[in-house]
């Protein structure tokens, strides 16, 4: 079994749809711990209560950044990780730590990058007048919400969308893109490839999501 640790800095639901996914799809892998640098993050509540271990690296206890991201380190290698998984987790990570990770590191962001990395990525796609917008999954590089793309998820922006309703329609893409992505990093079906990734026997790595 390979051993995966989540890191996540809210609610969790990507998290959820990973662990349901790897256990209803029986993957050679499983979620091994849950870490968040927030004490009151939701999903570390539900995580608990599935019997999966927790931990909490407070940021605000280190009086820097490479100093929080040692403690977070030994936390995730307490775990001996074979993959460390981003899910809504909202600190940016140096390049001691990506590097660290490097190839087993994934993150899940709410646009389709390269458009709009960083913050309120559904208003600005709103304010862009995109007529599509999406998720997507990659290997972590020391650059913000940068790296070879694993798969991404499309979805339609609607007339009436608000950042509120666009989220939602993403969020639900995520819940499939993610445990299709991690999948396949958990089965070796994945090439890194310079900076693009491919899989291993050319499936599409993309999802038209058109519900709700
Ligand atoms: C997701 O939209 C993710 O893409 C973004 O933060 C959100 C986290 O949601 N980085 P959750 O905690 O997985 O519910």
């Amino acid at each position: 079994m390979q051993r995966i640790v989540v890191l996540i800095s809210g609610r969790g639901s990507n998290l959820q749809s990973i662990a349901h996914q790897a256990a209803a799809e029986q993957w050679p892998a499983r979620v091994e711990a849950v870490i968040s640098h927030r004490a009151d993050a939701a999903g570390l509540g539900w995580a608990a209560g599935q019997g999966i271990p927790t931990g909490v690296v407070d940021h605000r206890a280190h009086a820097t950044r490479e100093g929080f991201e040692q403690a977070l380190s030994a936390a995730i290698d307490a775990h001996r990780p074979d993959w460390v998984v981003l899910a809504g987790f909202m600190r940016i990570l140096g390049e001691e730590f990506v590097r660290r990770y490097a190839g087993r590191l994934l993150n899940i962001h709410p646009s389709l990058l390269p458009a709009f990395p960083g913050l309120h990525t559904h208003q600005r796609a709103l304010e862009s007048g995109c007529t599509l917008a999406g998720a997507t999954v990659h290997f972590v590089t020391p650059r913000l919400d940068h790296g070879p793309i694993v798969a991404q998820a499309v979805v339609p922006v609607r007339a009436a969308d608000t950042a509120a309703s666009l989220s939602a329609r993403v969020l639900a893409a995520e819940h499939k893109l993610y445990p299709m992505a991690l999948r396949w990093a958990v089965q070796g079906e994945l090439i890194i490839d310079g900076q693009r990734v491919v899989h291993r026997d050319g499936a599409p790595q993309q999802l038209f999501c058109t519900e709700p």
